[in-house]
């Protein structure tokens, strides 16, 4: 069995590095300078070991391509593009419609086309299948399936394996073909009975945790103007053995799921007429969080940035990955450089970004703590700067939410 993976990214690459043990792959990706990394046997994804990639390679179970023709003999094709918003935050499908291009030009007999991308339900039915028909010349009747991915890079406890997977055909065949693929790889099949419900619950499982996160960020802005502790308050809470999940306050959401996701499932509904005021509301919430912190730190220091020097630690979006995408640090720098302090930041771990290289952990007259990775050293962090404020709630002894 040959499956080409249609882009070779977080999700994309993890899900070939796991079916590599079983199948022959062909990892498809347009970016040709990752597709010539790919095949040195060298990955760029946290939780990718390059030596697995290596082992398939020697094995020829695995190759990367930037060539549409090297998908044409594939028996199933799974797509992992992004599924990211446009500039006015709408969903932006572009990605998906480049990979149903090129399953529909170079693929030309009948295979299985499974979709991990996150999106809206209906994303499969109305504009999968149509636009791989669309570019397909004659009619081919594939078989179609949502399996959405809830891979979370850096995590050591849940993987592939042992994470339940979520599954829907369009047709009882492409389910059993579905269910027969990842059968191989994982342990934990659920087949829903449609693929727009399991479409819909990926988003959901993303908008419970955005919304979650508002109320706590929201909730750390009461404590503070009731003059308590946030962190205790939740300890607290936390006792209680049922009914209560703990969420912890920060400068905001990052990555390319939880800032992403509810405007997709926000923007069907309402299109669709019904109201999603508590998606758009726990959205905003988050996005402002970033303003409250830098309010904050102003408020603290004689109530003015203006010429200060402002060392942020930690820009990826969660610790111990170099991801920065949708990363709140981005609007905490653009906070802070508005009321004119001098920012740089600190992230080994992202080392390069934005033209920018990760500065020294020492020397500023404020230090903000946005994500903190465990290789940094909290008393570090202290001495970086005289005034410290950490928005993890992991650097004891510094000012924070
Ligand atoms: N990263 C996560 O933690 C995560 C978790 C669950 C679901 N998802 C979802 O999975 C999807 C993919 O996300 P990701 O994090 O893997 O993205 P990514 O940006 O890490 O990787 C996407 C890859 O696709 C490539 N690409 C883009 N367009 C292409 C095309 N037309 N043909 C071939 N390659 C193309 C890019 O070059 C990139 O290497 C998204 O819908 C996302 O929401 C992501």
């Amino acid at each position: 069995m040959k499956v080409a993976v249609i882009g070779q990214g977080y999700v994309g690459l993890t899900i070939s590095a796991f079916a590599g043990e079983f199948f022959e792959i062909v990892g498809f990706d347009n970016d040709s300078k990752i597709v010539e990394q790919l095949n040195k046997g060298k990955s760029h994804i946290e939780g990718v070991e390059s030596s697995t990639l290596q082992n398939w390679i020697k094995a020829g179970r695995y190759c990367a391509t930037n060539r549409g023709s090297d998908i044409a003999d594939a028996d199933i094709v799974v797509i992992a593009v992004p599924t990211p918003l446009t500039n006015d935050r709408k969903p932006d499908l572009n990605f998906i419609e480049a990979a149903c291009k090129t399953i529909g030009e170079n693929i030309k007999h009948p295979v299985l086309v499974i979709n991990e991308s996150t999106s809206f339900p209906g994303t499969l039915r109305t504009f999968i299948k149509p636009a791989i028909e669309r570019y397909s010349t004659g009619l081919i009747e594939h078989l179609y399936a949502i399996s959405p991915e809830r891979v979370d890079p850096g995590r050591g406890d849940y993987s592939q394996k042992n994470t339940p997977r979520l599954f829907a055909g369009l047709t009882p065949e492409a389910s059993r073909k579905t269910r027969e693929f990842y059968s191989r790889f994982c342990n934990h099949l659920v087949e829903v009975s449609s693929p727009e419900v399991a479409e819909a619950a990926k988003l959901f499982e993303n908008t419970f945790r955005q919304v979650n996160i508002a109320l706590v960020n929201e909730f750390a802005q009461i404590a503070h103007a009731l003059g308590i502790s946030v962190y205790e308050t939740l300890d607290a809470a936390s006792t209680k053995p049922y009914g209560f999940m703990k969420f912890t306050p920060s400068a905001g959401v990052g990555g390319h799921c939880i800032p992403v996701d509810p405007t997709y499932l926000a923007a069907v509904a309402e299109e669709n007429g019904a109201l999603a005021t508590f998606i758009r509301r726990a959205n905003d919430v988050n996005l402002e969080m970033s303003e409250y912190v830098v309010d904050r730190i102003q408020a603290d220091n004689d109530g003015s940035l203006q010429g200060k020097s402002v060392l942020v630690v930690g820009v990826a979006y969660k610790p111990n990955v170099a991801d920065v995408r949708e990363t709140a640090a981005e609007l905490v720098i653009k906070h802070l450089r508005g009321r004119g302090a001098v920012v740089s930041w600190h992230d080994d771990v992202v080392g390069n970004w934005k033209g920018e290289i990760s500065a020294p952990l020492q020397g500023a007259d404020i230090a903000v703590v946005v994500t903190k990775h465990d290789s940094v050293d909290e008393k570090k962090v202290l001495a970086s700067a005289p005034y410290v404020f950490d928005t993890t709630g992991k650097v004891k002894g510094a000012k924070g939410l």
